[in-house]
């Protein structure tokens, strides 16, 4: 049996902590296949980076997890789902491998918690500069009129644990009334980053009442559920023992120490190699 026949892990894939809170979600909705994080901590942030950046990184990372026997791949990242995926998905995808996305899943669901049909976008300038959310949303519900807003601050601020301190308060509060500057009916906002649920918290308490925060961790963990039943060819390829791993392109020790405010359990990762 070659390698891409032989049932594996499903690989999930981040520049740093940040995909945890989808792994998250998908592991609680999904425990009994086996899991390999990994966080391409040496090198994050991708968000101020520019497309071939991402892309090369986001390349590099796909690959060592299909080396570690991962079949199908999940980018939990919007910048390098915004910027890389597609490339990575047309170009470089080895036969029997598979690698998916969070923006598509999530913006086809977004029509849920809209009904001014007026939706904000919290993102990385990547994310944003990339236009993906507008042109996905679009797609699904032309009627959705979506304003974004970058937040370049708040993925340093989440890497280094600053999650409550006066200049996390300052940033938030900040980059939510510029978002929110834009449409007085807007009633929901997407958290369009998978770092940005650590900063809940505060997000919430500097937005309006009656405007609904969304996570998107939980919308991918339904999403990857319903395309593993409608795909049975790609869900014979992951294998089922319940085991996770994690892998970070930094210090382990302390991606151990961090994880476990994202994960919600205590965890051990191993160092993974990249090019720097
Ligand atoms: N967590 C990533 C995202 O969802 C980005 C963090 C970064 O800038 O590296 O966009």
């Amino acid at each position: 049996m070659s390698n891409s026949e032989k049932p594996g892990p499903i690989g999930i894939f981040d520049s740093g902590y940040g995909g945890l809170t989808v792994f998250k979600e998908i592991h609680k909705l999904l425990p009994c296949y086996d899991y390999i994080y990994l966080g391409d901590n040496a090198r994050v942030p991708y968000g101020t980076r520019s497309f071939d950046t991402v892309y090369e990184y986001t390349k590099e990372c796909v690959f060592k997890l299909f080396d570690l026997g991962c079949n199908l791949v999940i980018l939990a990242c919007n910048t390098a789902s915004a910027k890389a995926l597609r490339t990575i998905q047309q170009k470089d995808l080895p036969e029997g491998k598979k690698v998916l996305g969070v923006i598509r899943p999530t913006s086809e669901v977004v029509d849920r918690f809209t009904t001014t049909n007026k939706v904000g976008i919290l993102a990385t300038q990547g994310t944003v500069n990339s236009n993906s959310y507008v042109l996905e949303i679009n797609n699904f519900h032309p009627q959705i009129q979506v304003f974004q807003h970058a937040c370049p601050f708040w993925v340093p601020l989440v890497e280094n644990n600053e999650l409550e301190s006066e200049g996390a308060n300052y940033f938030v509060q900040q980059d939510l009334e510029q978002l929110l500057s834009a449409s007085p009916d807007m009633d929901t906002i997407l958290l369009a980053c998978t770092h940005y649920p650590l900063l809940l918290p505060l997000i919430e308490k500097y937005t309006p009442k009656g405007i609904k925060v969304i996570s998107q961790g939980s919308l991918v963990a339904e999403s990857l559920a319903d395309y593993l039943a409608r795909h049975p060819e790609v869900e014979d390829k992951c294998s089922k023992s319940n085991s996770l791993q994690f892998f970070t392109t930094d210090d382990p020790e302390d991606f151990n120490n961090k994880a476990e405010i994202f994960f919600g359990k205590k965890i051990q990762s191993s160092f993974l190699k990249v090019q720097t």
